[in-house]
Protein backbone atom coordinates (compact mmCIF):
# COMPACT_ATOMS: atom_id res chain seq x y z
CA UNK A 1 0.00 0.00 0.00
CA UNK A 2 1.10 3.30 -1.03
CA UNK A 3 0.21 5.78 1.59
CA UNK A 4 0.58 9.73 0.45
CA UNK A 5 0.51 12.43 3.53
CA UNK A 6 -0.14 15.65 1.98
CA UNK A 7 -1.32 19.04 2.29
CA UNK A 8 -0.33 21.57 -0.02
CA UNK A 9 -0.17 24.17 3.48
CA UNK A 10 3.00 24.07 5.40
CA UNK A 11 3.17 22.88 9.06
CA UNK A 12 0.02 20.63 9.19
CA UNK A 13 1.80 17.96 11.18
CA UNK A 14 2.83 15.91 7.65
CA UNK A 15 6.08 14.93 8.59
CA UNK A 16 4.98 14.01 12.01
CA UNK A 17 2.39 11.57 10.74
CA UNK A 18 4.56 10.43 7.89
CA UNK A 19 7.17 8.80 10.68
CA UNK A 20 5.07 8.21 13.23
CA UNK A 21 2.82 5.68 10.35
CA UNK A 22 6.19 4.25 9.41
CA UNK A 23 7.69 3.68 13.09
CA UNK A 24 3.58 2.31 13.42
CA UNK A 25 4.03 -0.31 10.51
CA UNK A 26 7.62 -1.34 11.69
CA UNK A 27 6.52 -2.24 14.98
CA UNK A 28 3.69 -4.43 12.97
CA UNK A 29 5.85 -6.27 11.26
CA UNK A 30 5.68 -4.73 7.79
CA UNK A 31 8.34 -3.66 5.66
CA UNK A 32 8.41 0.40 5.25
CA UNK A 33 10.07 2.65 2.98
CA UNK A 34 9.83 6.29 3.86
CA UNK A 35 9.99 8.63 1.17
CA UNK A 36 10.77 12.25 1.85
CA UNK A 37 9.32 14.04 -1.34
CA UNK A 38 9.90 17.81 0.34
CA UNK A 39 13.38 19.37 -0.03
CA UNK A 40 13.00 20.52 3.65
CA UNK A 41 13.92 16.79 4.19
CA UNK A 42 12.25 16.63 7.90
CA UNK A 43 11.76 12.54 7.53
CA UNK A 44 15.24 12.19 6.20
CA UNK A 45 16.34 13.55 9.04
CA UNK A 46 14.04 11.93 11.68
CA UNK A 47 15.43 8.64 9.89
CA UNK A 48 18.94 9.82 9.98
CA UNK A 49 18.53 10.51 13.84
CA UNK A 50 16.63 6.99 14.56
CA UNK A 51 19.07 4.47 16.01
CA UNK A 52 16.73 1.50 15.03
CA UNK A 53 17.18 0.12 11.54
CA UNK A 54 13.74 -0.94 11.03
CA UNK A 55 12.45 2.04 8.93
CA UNK A 56 14.12 2.77 5.56
CA UNK A 57 14.37 6.18 3.83
CA UNK A 58 15.34 7.84 0.84
CA UNK A 59 14.44 11.14 -1.24
CA UNK A 60 12.13 11.72 -4.41
CA UNK A 61 11.74 15.26 -4.86
CA UNK A 62 10.85 15.06 -9.07
CA UNK A 63 7.65 14.54 -10.42
CA UNK A 64 8.14 10.88 -11.14
CA UNK A 65 7.24 9.35 -8.28
CA UNK A 66 3.77 7.77 -9.04
CA UNK A 67 5.92 6.21 -12.06
CA UNK A 68 9.44 5.19 -9.88
CA UNK A 69 7.82 3.97 -6.72
CA UNK A 70 5.41 1.00 -8.75
CA UNK A 71 8.75 -0.39 -8.80
CA UNK A 72 9.51 -0.41 -5.10
CA UNK A 73 6.60 -2.80 -4.22
CA UNK A 74 8.55 -5.51 -2.67
CA UNK A 75 7.98 -3.35 0.79
CA UNK A 76 4.67 -3.98 2.25
CA UNK A 77 4.56 -0.11 2.52
CA UNK A 78 5.19 2.72 1.22
CA UNK A 79 4.72 6.43 2.98
CA UNK A 80 5.17 9.67 1.13
CA UNK A 81 5.62 12.53 3.42
CA UNK A 82 4.92 15.62 0.52
CA UNK A 83 6.02 18.85 0.01
CA UNK A 84 3.79 21.73 1.73
CA UNK A 85 3.56 23.02 -2.09
CA UNK A 86 1.44 23.03 -4.64
CA UNK A 87 3.90 21.69 -7.31
CA UNK A 88 4.54 19.05 -10.01
CA UNK A 89 6.35 17.01 -7.15
CA UNK A 90 3.39 17.03 -4.83
CA UNK A 91 1.03 16.03 -7.91
CA UNK A 92 3.26 13.44 -7.98
CA UNK A 93 3.42 12.21 -4.56
CA UNK A 94 -1.16 12.06 -5.11
CA UNK A 95 -0.89 10.27 -8.10
CA UNK A 96 1.40 7.61 -7.09
CA UNK A 97 -0.91 6.69 -3.69
CA UNK A 98 -3.54 4.09 -3.09
CA UNK A 99 -4.80 6.19 -0.09
CA UNK A 100 -4.63 9.94 0.92
CA UNK A 101 -4.11 11.26 4.17
CA UNK A 102 -4.92 15.37 4.47
CA UNK A 103 -3.75 16.41 8.14
CA UNK A 104 -5.58 19.81 8.56
CA UNK A 105 -5.03 21.92 11.86
CA UNK A 106 -8.95 22.20 13.52
CA UNK A 107 -8.78 25.92 12.07
CA UNK A 108 -11.76 27.39 9.75
CA UNK A 109 -8.66 28.85 7.81
CA UNK A 110 -6.97 25.87 7.09
CA UNK A 111 -10.08 23.73 6.09
CA UNK A 112 -10.60 27.10 3.12
CA UNK A 113 -6.76 25.95 2.16
CA UNK A 114 -7.75 22.18 1.73
CA UNK A 115 -9.79 23.10 -1.13
CA UNK A 116 -6.37 23.54 -3.18
CA UNK A 117 -5.40 19.62 -2.20
CA UNK A 118 -9.34 18.99 -3.33
CA UNK A 119 -8.96 19.88 -6.40
CA UNK A 120 -5.63 18.06 -7.29
CA UNK A 121 -7.17 14.64 -5.41
CA UNK A 122 -10.52 15.13 -8.53
CA UNK A 123 -7.94 15.59 -10.72
CA UNK A 124 -5.77 12.78 -9.83
CA UNK A 125 -9.10 10.45 -9.45
CA UNK A 126 -9.60 10.95 -13.47
CA UNK A 127 -6.84 8.39 -13.62
CA UNK A 128 -6.57 6.36 -10.76
CA UNK A 129 -8.71 5.45 -7.83
CA UNK A 130 -7.28 7.10 -4.33
CA UNK A 131 -8.97 6.55 -1.12
CA UNK A 132 -8.84 10.01 0.61
CA UNK A 133 -9.43 11.69 4.01
CA UNK A 134 -9.20 14.59 6.02
CA UNK A 135 -6.85 14.01 9.84
CA UNK A 136 -7.26 16.53 12.60
CA UNK A 137 -4.36 17.13 13.71
CA UNK A 138 -3.10 19.55 17.24
CA UNK A 139 -6.77 19.51 18.45
CA UNK A 140 -6.66 21.38 22.06
CA UNK A 141 -8.95 19.29 23.73
CA UNK A 142 -12.41 20.74 24.93
CA UNK A 143 -12.15 23.40 22.33
CA UNK A 144 -15.11 23.92 20.03
CA UNK A 145 -12.71 23.79 17.13
CA UNK A 146 -13.00 20.31 16.39
CA UNK A 147 -16.25 20.68 16.08
CA UNK A 148 -16.39 23.77 13.86
CA UNK A 149 -13.88 21.81 11.78
CA UNK A 150 -16.16 19.05 11.39
CA UNK A 151 -18.52 21.09 10.10
CA UNK A 152 -16.51 22.86 7.87
CA UNK A 153 -15.01 19.99 5.81
CA UNK A 154 -18.58 17.99 4.90
CA UNK A 155 -18.73 20.43 1.70
CA UNK A 156 -15.37 18.55 0.59
CA UNK A 157 -17.38 15.26 0.23
CA UNK A 158 -14.01 13.47 1.97
CA UNK A 159 -14.44 11.84 4.79
CA UNK A 160 -12.44 12.71 8.30
CA UNK A 161 -10.77 9.92 10.22
CA UNK A 162 -12.28 9.04 13.08
CA UNK A 163 -9.23 9.30 14.93
CA UNK A 164 -8.12 12.97 15.73
CA UNK A 165 -4.35 13.14 16.85
CA UNK A 166 -4.05 15.93 20.17
CA UNK A 167 -1.81 18.42 20.51
CA UNK A 168 0.77 17.25 22.59
CA UNK A 169 4.54 18.00 23.20
CA UNK A 170 5.21 14.32 22.59
CA UNK A 171 5.10 14.48 19.18
CA UNK A 172 7.52 17.41 18.95
CA UNK A 173 10.29 15.59 21.72
CA UNK A 174 10.03 12.14 20.14
CA UNK A 175 10.44 13.35 16.40
CA UNK A 176 13.39 15.07 17.72
CA UNK A 177 15.02 11.98 19.00
CA UNK A 178 14.04 10.20 15.68
CA UNK A 179 11.29 7.99 17.96
CA UNK A 180 7.36 7.52 17.15
CA UNK A 181 5.24 8.52 20.03
CA UNK A 182 4.51 4.69 20.44
CA UNK A 183 8.20 4.43 21.49
CA UNK A 184 8.06 7.10 24.10
CA UNK A 185 6.54 7.62 27.52
CA UNK A 186 2.74 9.35 26.43
CA UNK A 187 0.52 6.67 26.86
CA UNK A 188 -2.60 8.96 25.16
CA UNK A 189 -0.46 9.77 22.25
CA UNK A 190 0.72 6.27 22.18
CA UNK A 191 -2.59 5.61 21.63
CA UNK A 192 -3.40 7.62 19.34
CA UNK A 193 -1.34 6.84 16.54
CA UNK A 194 -2.28 3.11 17.02
CA UNK A 195 -5.56 4.16 16.76
CA UNK A 196 -5.19 5.89 13.48
CA UNK A 197 -3.16 3.05 12.16
CA UNK A 198 -5.56 0.74 12.92
CA UNK A 199 -7.55 2.62 10.79
CA UNK A 200 -5.49 3.30 7.85
CA UNK A 201 -4.03 -0.53 7.56
CA UNK A 202 -6.68 -2.20 9.64
CA UNK A 203 -4.22 -3.79 12.09
N1 LIG B 1 0.09 16.70 17.32
C1 LIG B 1 1.06 17.56 17.52
N2 LIG B 1 1.30 18.06 18.76
C2 LIG B 1 2.29 18.95 18.98
N3 LIG B 1 3.10 19.44 18.03
C3 LIG B 1 2.91 18.99 16.77
C4 LIG B 1 1.91 18.02 16.45
N4 LIG B 1 1.96 17.78 15.11
C5 LIG B 1 2.96 18.54 14.63
N5 LIG B 1 3.52 19.26 15.61
C6 LIG B 1 4.63 20.26 15.47
O1 LIG B 1 4.21 21.22 14.52
C7 LIG B 1 5.28 21.59 13.67
C8 LIG B 1 4.93 21.26 12.23
O2 LIG B 1 4.80 19.84 12.11
P1 LIG B 1 5.42 19.09 10.85
O3 LIG B 1 6.82 19.51 10.60
O4 LIG B 1 5.15 17.64 11.04
O5 LIG B 1 4.47 19.68 9.73
P2 LIG B 1 4.66 19.62 8.14
O6 LIG B 1 3.27 19.69 7.58
O7 LIG B 1 5.49 18.46 7.77
O8 LIG B 1 5.42 20.98 7.87
P3 LIG B 1 6.16 21.42 6.51
O9 LIG B 1 5.07 21.88 5.59
O10 LIG B 1 7.07 22.53 6.96
O11 LIG B 1 6.88 20.21 5.98
C9 LIG B 1 6.50 20.83 14.19
O12 LIG B 1 7.19 21.65 15.08
C10 LIG B 1 5.89 19.65 14.94
O13 LIG B 1 6.70 19.17 15.98
MG1 LIG C 1 7.27 18.36 6.65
Amino acid sequence: MILTIGNTKGGVGKSTIACNLAVTAAYNGQSVLLIDADIQASSLAFRATREKNDIQAMAVTTPTLHKDLIKLSSFDVIIVDSGGRDNAVFRSAIMACDTLVIPCLPSQVDFWAASDVIEILKEARVYKDITAFFLLNQVVPNTNLGKEAKEAIKDFNVPLLSTAINSRVAYKNSFGQGMGVIEYSDSKASKEVRSLYGELFGG
